[in-house]
Formats: C-alpha cells, structure tokens, sequence
C-alpha cells in the first residue's frame, strides 16, 4: 500500500507592507476597527512587475530545497490560486514549473478559493496513493492585490499577498502519511464572495476591469455566520472520524481570515492557545496561501518538528469548505 506523506514547507511574502493605518488614507477606517473586527494590523503587497507565479516560484524553491527530493523527481506541480497571472491560461502551475526547471510534469491550477490549499493537499494524496505520482509539489499563490477593490473597505481591508507551497511524496510507512483530508462546496452560496464579471457569463461590454466587476465582493457578514457554523461542524467530523481528539492535535493551523473566526472554531473545538497558529494580524488573508506560509512561519520558529500533528481547516468563495489531519514527516 502507498501513501502520501507531507515532506517539507516554504512560503514566499513580498517586502512591500499595508498598514491599517495605510488605509486610513484611502478608505473611511480605523485602525481600531480592523483589529478589533479581523485581528489583522498589515498585509505584504506584491509590485506591479511581480506576478501571483513569482511569489509562488520562491515559496516552491525553499519547499523544494527543505525536501531533499531533487526537481527531476517532481512529476506534478499543482497550485491553487484565484488570481493566477492570466485569465485561463497558461496555468500559474506551469508558469512555476518551467522557471523551476521541472520538465514533462503534470502542471495545473485550481481555484477553491480560501480552501485552496486543503484542496491541492487532497489531490496531491489521491494521485500519491493511486499509484499514479510519487512527488508532488503543492502551492498555494495569491496576488490578491491584483483583483481588490481598494475604494471598497468591507473587502480592501482584508486581504494581503504571498505564497506558500510544500512537497508531499509517496511512503510505504503509514505512520508518517497524511491521515485524512476533507473538502466540500455548496454553490447555493455563490453569490457571498464572488468576482461577478470577466468570465464567459460576462457580456462583452463589462469586460472592462474600470468596471470593478473582476474585483472580489462579498457579503462579509453572513459569509462569517456560514464559515464558523460549516467550519466547526467539519472539523469535529474529521476529529471524530479518524478517532482523534483535539488535545492531540500539536497545531491548528486554521484558514488566516478572521481573528474571530478561529477563535470561535478554536474555542468550540477546547484548543489551548499555544496550540493554534495565528499570523493573521501581519499577513491579513491571503486565500490559499494562508495555510502554507502559517506552517512555514512555525517551521521556521522551530516549533514545528517531525511527527507533529497538525490540523488544518479553511473556508472560501464557492462556498468551499475542508480541513485535514497532516503529521509533518521531513526525510531529513
Ligand atoms: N471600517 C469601518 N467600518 C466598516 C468597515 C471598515 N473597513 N467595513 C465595514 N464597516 C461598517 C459597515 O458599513 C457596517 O456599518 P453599519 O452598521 O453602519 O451598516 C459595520 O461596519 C458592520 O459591518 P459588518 O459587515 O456587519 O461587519 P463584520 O463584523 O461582519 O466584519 C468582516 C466584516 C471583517 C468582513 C467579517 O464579516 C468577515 O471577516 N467575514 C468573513 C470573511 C471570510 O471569512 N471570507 C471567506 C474567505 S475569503 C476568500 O475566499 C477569498
């Protein structure tokens, strides 16, 4: 039997820094409150010559470098982006595998939003235990810069850049392979966090990105009611399927949207606080890069080690929705 095991992390996050107080300038906000609403104080923004395939690029090369797993061995690149270089195509993934020098791989996107991450983690899995790859290099990019509307502050406040990304390769040792991985989406919430326009339902005339309909909207309150409610149903299923309580979870490392969010899921869940991950206040959300570039800040704090568990769990535009139990398993 194979399976897949989770070999390395590495994250990426531009220099560039917004502050609350930044948008103080172009919004009508406060300091106050974004940090008592979100917890977020500031977001790394990536330059108009560095594409969502950039940061991706340098996150993949530390996961790469941290996996011992040389790049001829690669044979899938996948990356979970919604504001990927070009609208359709070519894929970021294989933007990212080119300029890596990985050659003949697989190479795809994916777009599950917030969830992303979560997403690329089951792929990566699936094709691991069917035999079908062996070594998978998993990404999550975002350039959400690219596609917020910064006169809109129920949106311009939350989001940031950056990438994370980590290898994942086949293992004939159970003990050290992913132990499960949930996702799920319900359309029927489609219209909560959307970007309406640019896409084949667009009539030619509202292509126009002056018309703000390729910027994200969304209704943030009752995205909030909906992502706590499914968030901390899907992860008690996970726990309780796998046989696993929440006091052997070693991280928590929750989708970084919303302060109150993961406090409301932690808290419904017993988490202690120095068992769940936050870097929501200096990153701010950065979609499917937030779970990569959370592990990778505790990997390089050196408090993630071999043989911990972590739970993840996220949330995003589809709705999507999904959480995983990952013992981080290094071959060196
Ligand atoms: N500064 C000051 N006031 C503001 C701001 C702001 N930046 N934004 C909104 N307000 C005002 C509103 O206009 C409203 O005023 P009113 O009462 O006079 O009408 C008031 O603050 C309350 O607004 P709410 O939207 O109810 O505020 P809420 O407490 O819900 O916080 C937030 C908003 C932070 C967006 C929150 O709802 C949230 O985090 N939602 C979930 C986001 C999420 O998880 N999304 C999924 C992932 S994202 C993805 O997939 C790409």
């Amino acid at each position: 039997m194979v399976y897949a095991a989770f070999r390395s992390i590495g994250a990426y996050v531009p220099q560039k820094t917004l502050t609350n107080e930044d948008l103080t300038r172009m919004v009508d906000t406060s300091d106050e409150w974004i940090t008592k609403r979100t917890g977020i104080k500031e977001r790394h923004i990536a330059t108009d010559d560095e594409f969502t395939s950039d940061l991706g690029l340098k996150a993949a090369q530390k996961a790469l470098e941290r996996s011992g797993i040389a790049k001829e061995d690669i044979d899938m690149v996948v990356c979970a982006t919604i504001s990927p270089d070009y609208f359709c195509m070519p894929s970021t993934a294989t933007i990212i595998a080119t300029k890596l020098g990985i050659k003949n791989a697989t190479a795809f996107d994916i777009s599950a939003a917030c969830t992303g991450f979560v997403y690329i983690l089951s792929i990566a899995k699936a094709f691991i235990e069917s035999g079908m790859k062996k070594n998978v290099l998993i990404i999550g990019a975002e350039k959400l810069s690219a596609i917020t509307d910064y006169s809109d502050r129920g949106t311009c406040i939350l989001f940031g850049d950056g990438a994370g990304a980590a290898v994942i390769s086949a293992t004939e040792n159970k003990e050290e392979a992913i132990i499960d991985v949930h996702t799920s989406a319900d359309g029927e919430y489609a219209d909560l966090l959307m970007t309406p326009n640019g896409g084949s339902g667009s009539a030619h005339d509202a292509l126009d990105k002056e018309a703000a309909g390729c910027f994200m909207q969304m209704k943030g309150n009752e995205t909030f009611k909906v992502a706590v409610r499914t968030l901390t149903q899907d992860v008690k299923d996970i726990l309780e399927t796998n046989n696993i309580t929440s006091e052997s979870i070693k991280h928590f490392v929750p989708h970084q949207a919303n302060y109150r969010i993961i406090k409301a899921v932690g808290d419904a869940l017993k988490m202690q606080p120095e068992q769940v991950v936050l870097t929501v206040a200096k990153y701010g959300n950065t979609s499917g890069a937030s779970i990569p570039m959370a592990i990778n800040d505790i990997y390089e704090e050196g408090r993630l080690e071999a043989g911990d568990l972590m739970l993840l769990d996220a949330f995003g535009g589809g709705l999507t929705w999904g959480s995983a139990l990952v013992l981080f398993s290094p071959l060196q």
